[in-house]
């Protein structure tokens, strides 16, 4: 029997990571199977992030210029879909989130009359300008949607809100979960050095030692790269990592810069040369996953480290002002701090000097999903898709 072929489209580093178990998943069907579709958004950090996974493109659109613009990007993205959709006809085209690539393949598969499905649909912070352009693109994408998987509970009350078929909203949680649980596995057997690995990854020797040694100090992992925070916001965060690391002697920051060039500039201006802080190159997943366990918190506007970090117990400042995903600050794990440089000194010293606040911010939990959100959207699709 020939199977029938789902297009699972990856563009970007987060893409990857959630898509990855579903693909895996999809491959253990008896009647479905997965076909990667990379539109190349991202080139490196999308390469790097598969291949954490041991996965390669089944083909590469590879869309991406550097210092792209949003409209050119999609119109790229649309016109070069419409070409892959014509030529390979698949029974289902797969998305993710709410990037660029996610919006513009659900609309290139949606003109092309094949159904859609949207993994992590219904995120919803109602604020079009925050995230920028995100909340846009992930509300067009649900209604183009024959399924919407939305990760929670909360997540579906909102596409019920905007009136989308309850048949068509199925609650599965985040397949990143099962990312994150499937890497924490695979590096138990490993033994590495930590030093060696903090040092292979780009954190300098001395700071390596100190970090990584015997009787490691605490330090902060940092991400950051929202488009709504460029300029201004950017240079807000470095001061605010400059003033933590003047206010804590012995605290150190990691920090694995984005490669967007509006990241990149401020980022390197302001905080290269520092003793204390590290600026690394992005890391591959299981590195990732690795410092995520060992950091004593995290400063990040990232959307999937938000949904990682209660899952590994670790407590998340997020530079910004409003979230799709409030389950973690209801929780407790993660609170919202902005980029201003006085709220967030104000928490970090909290996560640095009261061990009962943080005791109760660092508990684990799993408001995001328990493992097995691929397993639950592949029971939809073989299903469905007969
Ligand atoms: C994109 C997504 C954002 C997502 C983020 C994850 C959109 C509009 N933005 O933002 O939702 O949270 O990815 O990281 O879809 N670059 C490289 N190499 C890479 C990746 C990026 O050089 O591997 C540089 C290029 O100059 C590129 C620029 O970064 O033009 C911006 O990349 P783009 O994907 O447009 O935006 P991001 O800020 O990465
Ligand atoms: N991540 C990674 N390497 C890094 C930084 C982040 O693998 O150097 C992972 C992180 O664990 C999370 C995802 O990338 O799963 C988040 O991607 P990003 O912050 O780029 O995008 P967002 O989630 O904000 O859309």
């Amino acid at each position: 029997m020939n199977k029938k072929i789902l297009a699972l489209v990856v563009g970007t580093r987060p893409e990857a990571i959630k898509m990855a178990p579903l693909y895996r998943a999809l491959e253990k069907s008896p009647h479905l199977t997965p076909y990667l579709l990379s539109t190349g958004q991202h080139r490196e950090m999308l390469q790097q992030t598969l291949a954490a996974f041991d996965l390669r493109p089944d083909a590469d659109l590879a869309l991406m210029q550097a210092n792209q613009t949003l409209p050119e990007l999609t119109g790229r993205v649309l016109v070069a879909m419409t070409g892959w959709l014509a030529a390979h006809q698949p029974a289902a085209v797969l998305v993710q989130g709410d990037t660029t690539t996610a919006f513009a393949a659900a609309l290139a598969a949606f003109y092309a009359r094949v159904p859609v499905g949207h993994v992590e649909a219904g995120l919803r912070t109602y604020d079009f300008s925050a995230p920028w352009p995100e909340e846009m693109n992930r509300r067009l994408a649900d209604p183009i949607s024959r399924w919407c998987f939305a990760p929670t509970e909360l997540s579906r009350a909102n596409l019920l809100s905007e009136r989308i078929p309850a048949a068509d909203i199925h609650v599965t949680g985040n397949t990143v979960i099962d990312a994150l649980l499937w890497m924490r596995e695979r590096q138990r057997g490993l033994t590495a050095n930590p030093l060696e690995r903090a040092a292979r990854c780009g954190v300098p020797e001395a700071m390596a030692a100190r970090y990584f040694g015997e009787t490691p100090r605490r330090w902060v992992l940092v991400t950051g790269h929202r488009r709504e925070s460029f300029g201004d916001g950017f240079e807000d965060i470095c001061r605010a990592i400059l003033r933590l690391a003047e206010a804590h002697p012995d605290l150190g920051v990691i920090y694995p810069v984005h490669l967007n060039p509006h990241v990149q500039e401020p980022v390197r201006r302001l905080l290269a040369g520092h003793p204390r802080i590290a600026l690394v190159a992005p890391l591959g997943y299981e590195d990732f996953v690795w410092f995520m366990d060992r950091a004593h918190f995290i400063l990040s506007d990232s959307g999937g480290v938000q949904e990682e970090a209660p899952s590994l117990g670790k407590p998340v400042l997020v530079m910004r002002t409003t979230t799709e995903r409030p389950e973690g600050v209801t929780a407790g794990t993660s609170r919202l701090v902005g980029t201003d440089p006085e709220a967030i000194l104000r928490e970090a010293d909290v996560l640095m000097s009261d061990p009962a606040a943080y005791a109760t911010r660092a508990a684990l939990r799993n408001p995001y999903g328990d493992g097995n959100a691929s397993r639950r959207i592949v029971e939809v699709l073989e299903r469905d898709i007969p």
